[in-house]
């Protein structure tokens, strides 16, 4: 069989893929602590169970329309305006089975061969997956322990060119947990808005978030119409496998998109849908308190890691992953993971998992219980002491 070119240029995630290989080693008998994959190991609130349940009797077993039911597209445009501040109708949103969908057809939708696009790096591998995929020109802004794995924005602001289409941000930010503060936000608001350019908004851990304000783009001066907001379900009220997220784009733009849906998806599956409603619209205290235990991991993960000889670790403002810089350890990245896969029986992503700027660090994820966290911890150690490159 011939494939595509266009084959070539698709990128992956490797999180699956280690997954996949610490399954395989759980198979042969190790026991594995899995700290690569990155999703709330709570499970989904009992209510929003009972909504798809309920609908699921119901009969919501059909085809909807390809943006969305109506009601919860309703529902999601004004969460969005209460919880970012701007006016939202129903007809600029777009409902995808989980978020990633936005991602792909935003991009499919406004990036051209030979157009750029300018991305975070370290940051989600889908991002510059895409823009290779389409034929774009990934302009990667390098995120620096430093500054709190913010943008250097002077960097960012020499980056911009004739040729830039999309301007892509991710705060809180995975894989580094790092937050863009709201200075730093007016000043690529101010830059976008100045020449027109359109920001991907990927705030999918806003509600993770421990110390701090939360900023979103969309509601700075300017921004409104720029930007496409990307958000959902999966992470907030624990549903990563129940597939739906959102966009809200300017209506022109949720019309391409949808027809991306009509083309791929025709639709997201409706008794999902009905469930998500719950979720907006019913008790938040699951979320507030699986964000209250997160905070409690991130403090531990921090600290045990910063005990760990050639490890240093940042205590990061939001989402659910740690980055610890392991220069230290006078190994590469993609060295330090294999060994504490193999030897330690801890799963964890090299930061090149996440772009060439994450060379010298470790992605874990620490949605994983606290018993789990202090073992890895523990079985990580006697594995960098004796560890030689
Ligand atoms: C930064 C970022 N954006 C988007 C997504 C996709 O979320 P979903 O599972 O809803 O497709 C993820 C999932 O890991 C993510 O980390």
């Amino acid at each position: 069989m011939n494939f595509a070119q266009r084959m070539t240029r698709l990128g992956t995630e490797s999180a699956f893929e280690v997954l996949a290989r610490a399954k395989a080693l759980e198979r042969q008998g190790k026991s594995i602590i899995h700290l690569e994959i990155g999703e709330p190991d709570f499970d989904t609130p009992a209510h929003i169970k009972d909504a798809a349940k309920q609908a699921l009797d119901a009969g919501a077993t059909h085809y909807g329309p390809s943006a969305g039911l109506p009601e919860l597209r309703e529902a999601i445009a004004k969460h969005v305006a209460e919880t970012r501040g701007v006016p939202v109708t129903p007809e600029e949103v777009v409902v995808t089975p989980g978020a990633k969908p936005i991602m792909f057809f935003t991009i499919l939708a406004l990036v051209g061969t030979g157009d750029e696009v300018i991305y975070p790096n370290p940051g989600f591998p889908i991002y510059e997956s895409v823009i290779n995929f389409v034929g774009g020109v990934p302009v990667p802004i390098p995120l620096r322990e430093d500054t709190g794995f913010g943008f250097d924005l002077d960097l960012f602001e020499r980056k911009l060119s004739a040729r830039t289409r999309l301007i892509i941000m991710n705060s809180p930010e995975n894989p580094t947990g790092g937050v863009l503060d709201r200075r730093q936000i007016e000043r690529i608001a101010a830059l976008a808005s100045a020449r027109g350019i359109p920001v991907l908004a990927d705030e999918i851990y806003r509600q993770f978030l421990y110390e701090g304000e939360f900023v979103s783009i969309m509601g700075l001066p300017g921004m409104r119409d720029l930007t496409i907001l990307l958000d959902g379900f999966s992470k907030s009220y624990a549903m990563t496998g129940w597939r739906l997220g959102y966009g809200v784009m300017p209506a022109p733009l949720a019309e391409h998109v949808t027809r991306l849906m009509v083309n791929s998806n025709s639709c997201t599956a409706s008794f999902v849908q009905l469930a998500g409603i719950a979720a907006l619209q019913g008790d938040q205290t699951p979320t507030a308190r699986m964000v209250a235990e997160f905070k409690r991991r991130r403090d531990l993960i921090v600290d045990g890691l910063n005990r760990l000889p050639g490890v240093k670790c940042a205590r990061p403002r939001g989402a659910f992953y740690v980055f610890p810089n392991i220069t230290g350890t006078r190994c590469s990245s993609a060295e330090v993971a294999e060994r504490l896969l193999n030897d330690a029986g801890v799963a964890a992503l090299a930061g090149t998992a996440f772009g060439q700027y994450g060379e010298g660090y470790l992605r874990f994820s620490y949605a994983n219980s606290e018993a789990n966290l202090r073992a890895a911890l523990e079985r990580m150690r006697p594995v960098l002491e004796r560890l030689v490159c």
